[in-house]
């Protein structure tokens, strides 16, 4: 199906040995390929097929996969002002997406189209309180940073952090639609837990996560 990339046969050997170092070996930093801007279906087709989906297949994304979805999600759409593909308020940019892979956990640096590696291991895990994400190929994870939010209340930066979140969530949804990728949406996470394998500072708040995968053949 057009636009609907499978990680099957050589494609899956490549996406495993670039995303994948060799045990024991510290991550290394991930140069994506360019984000591919004519894949998608049509919008209000992507609209129609939005759903949330708790049951996931084997198999990992490509990296191309992943460029176009991080770019769908929170990329930089407007290269000349840096803005981004979902609304912040005030532009304050104050969500970073982390990738939660077999491998470990990566900082999606949208500047730079890389993952920088944060930390190693399969902590997937660790993103979830329920185990159906578990087979899903990768966790995204929403992180606000409170100290480029100005000097407003907290409750009032984590309510913009909050709608900002629902934004990029929504894209990854839209994106996940029109590709035939299953993702859910989540804020069942035991945070405290996740933050400190993530090696969070005090003033960054772990918004929700999101899970994103091939969907398990009926
Ligand atoms: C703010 C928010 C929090 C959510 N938290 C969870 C969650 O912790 N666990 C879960 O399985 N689904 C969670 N969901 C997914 C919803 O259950 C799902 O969107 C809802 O059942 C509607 O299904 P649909 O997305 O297919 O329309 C959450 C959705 C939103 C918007």
């Amino acid at each position: 199906m057009k636009g609907k990339i499978r990680t099957v046969g050589l494609s899956l050997i490549l996406a495993v040995s670039l995303l994948a170092p060799v045990s024991g070996q510290e991550l290394k930093q991930i140069q994506l390929p360019d984000p591919k801007l004519d894949q998608s279906k049509p919008l209000m087709q992507a609209i129609k097929d939005r759903k949330t989906t708790r049951e996931f297949g084997p198999g990992g994304l490509s990296q191309q996969t992943l460029s176009n979805l991080l770019w769908a999600a929170w990329g930089i759409n407007r290269p000349d002002s840096g803005r981004r593909s979902a609304p912040s308020a005030h532009n304050r940019q104050e969500m970073d997406v982390y990738v939660a892979t077999s491998d470990g956990i990566y900082q999606y640096d949208p500047k730079a189209n890389s993952l920088i590696p944060v930390a190693s291991g399969d902590l997937r895990s660790l993103t979830g309180m329920q185990s159906y994400f578990r087979d899903a190929a990768i966790n995204l994870v929403y992180v606000a940073d409170l100290a480029k939010m100005g000097n407003a209340e907290e409750s009032g930066k984590m309510l913009l952090a909050a709608m900002d979140t629902g934004f990029i969530a929504q894209n990854v949804y839209l994106y996940c639609s029109s590709e035939g990728l299953a993702t859910v949406y989540r804020v069942s996470i035991d945070k405290p837990k996740l933050g400190e394998a993530m090696k969070l500072r005090p003033d960054q708040r772990i918004l929700g996560a999101q899970s994103v995968g091939h969907p398990r053949e009926k």
